[in-house]
């Protein structure tokens, strides 16, 4: 069955692909089951409320949504979890951004359901008690497949799993989700294994922290050389400040502690990874890690925006001191869900700090440039050899060039 349409049209006579035998559009998509789900609670209770159609077509498009996004997640944590070769990094990059691409459409969703005023939805709201977007097994996964750590969600939805009650299927599947490697966890892993982190071979991040001290050196005397006296204090303080921020990253102790606050995610090394990465992102090595480090920043802050506007949805509907009809506090407990503790990547948004003006980057010599084509599967074997075209001269800027 090619397109599944074409059986539903009135052909003319001699259509050629008359007798092709097959499935027809209907039965394909199983629209029997699909467009018969839709239930109105409002009409069991002879009370017909015309939006209540629009709420549960809009929850189910959702699901529906959920359940493509978790698809495509499943094969790119299978990718991942791998070999990485090139090919694959495009296969990623390919399905990361029809996530993302669902997730735009998911954000502008909220919209449509906001056609319905708070009291059109006061009208069949009592019936649905006690369900609850709250019970959605389908975001739970996505949730935890994506990374979010249960230490890192909100008291109300530390015991998230009691809503699925004796559901043995259901808590079976969470469990999984929350056993096996996230996406985060796995990036986590491929970042540690950038090329040019090896400390006999570039030795990235030796020459990194050569080129902040030098940078953070060169601002202190410009500092000093700051005639009045208040705004030369001003200038150093400020260095300071920024020395400390560097020290964040130099220091594996500090890093550590930072960890188990749960205020960084990434692991030292994968962190190491992400700044090589996002530095020399003109390298064609790193063009398409560098895509995937946007990508994933994409899916975290959608997530984020849907949050957001699910929020703001709920408070225009229910106000600020409603309860939700799964029991929770309703528009105060969604809003403590806005914060960085489910914003899985969040790392990554952080790299920022720590960039440094393209003058300071350590240039790469051209044996180096062949070294960072290697990127090594977990085993440490190498995977690729690309043969680079050396095609990139970074300009000298006063480092020695690098002979590995
Ligand atoms: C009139 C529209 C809506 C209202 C008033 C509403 C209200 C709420 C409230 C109050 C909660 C907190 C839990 C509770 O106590 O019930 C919640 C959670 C949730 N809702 Fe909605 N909701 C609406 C539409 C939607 C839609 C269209 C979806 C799409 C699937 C959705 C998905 C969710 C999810 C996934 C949660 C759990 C969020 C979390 O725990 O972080 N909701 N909703």
């Amino acid at each position: 069955m090619a397109c599944p349409v074409r059986h539903s049209l009135n052909m003319p006579d001699g259509d050629p692909l008359e007798d092709e035998s097959g499935m027809l559009y209907g039965e394909y998509l199983m629209l029997d089951k699909v467009l018969q789900a839709q239930r109105l609670l409002s009409e069991k209770h002879n009370q017909k409320v015309h939006d209540e159609h629009l709420f549960i077509i809009t929850h189910q498009a959702y699901e529906l949504w959920f359940k493509q996004i978790i698809y495509e997640l499943d094969s790119v944590r299978e990718i991942f979890s791998e070999i990485l070769e090139e090919t694959e990094t495009l296969e990623i990059l390919k399905r990361l951004n029809r996530i993302v691409l669902i997730l735009k459409v998911l954000v502008d969703q909220v919209m449509i359901l906001e056609t319905m005023t708070p009291l059109d939805f006061m009208d069949f709201r009592n019936y649905l008690k006690p369900a609850s977007g709250f019970q959605s097994l389908q975001f739970r996964l996505l949730e935890n497949k994506l990374g979010v750590k249960s230490e890192n969600r909100v008291k109300y939805n530390k015991d998230y799993t009691k809503v699925f009650g004796n559901d043995e299927k259901a808590l079976e599947r969470v469990i999984q989700s929350e056993s096996q490697p996230s996406l985060a966890l796995l990036v986590e892993r491929w970042l540690e294994r950038t090329p040019g982190l090896e400390v006999e071979g570039f030795n990235f991040w030796g020459k990194y922290q050569t080129a902040v001290n030098l940078l953070l050196e060169e601002q202190r005397q410009i500092a000093l050389a700051v005639p009045v006296e208040n705004l030369r204090e001003y200038r150093l303080n400020d260095l300071a400040n920024r020395r400390e921020v560097y020290e964040s990253i130099f220091k594996p102790d500090i890093h550590e502690a930072l960890l188990n606050r749960g205020e960084r995610r990434f692991s030292h090394k994968a962190l190491q990874g992400a700044i090589l990465i996002t530095l020399y992102r003109d390298e064609p090595r790193f063009s398409q890690p560098h895509q995937i480090l946007n990508l994933l920043m994409d899916i975290d802050s959608l997530i984020t925006k849907w949050r957001y506007n699910h929020v703001l949805m709920v408070q225009r509907m229910i106000g600020s001191s409603q309860l939700g009809t799964g029991g929770s506090s309703g528009y105060q407990y969604l809003r403590s869900t806005l914060s960085d503790r489910y914003k899985v990547f969040v790392d990554l948004f952080n790299l920022s700090t720590f960039l440094i003006p393209r003058a300071y980057i350590p240039p790469i010599s051209s044996t180096a440039r062949t070294q960072l084509s290697l990127w090594r599967n977990g085993k440490g074997k190498v995977l690729e050899e690309n043969d680079s075209k050396n095609g990139l001269e970074i300009e000298d800027n006063g480092f020695e060039e690098d002979i590995v």
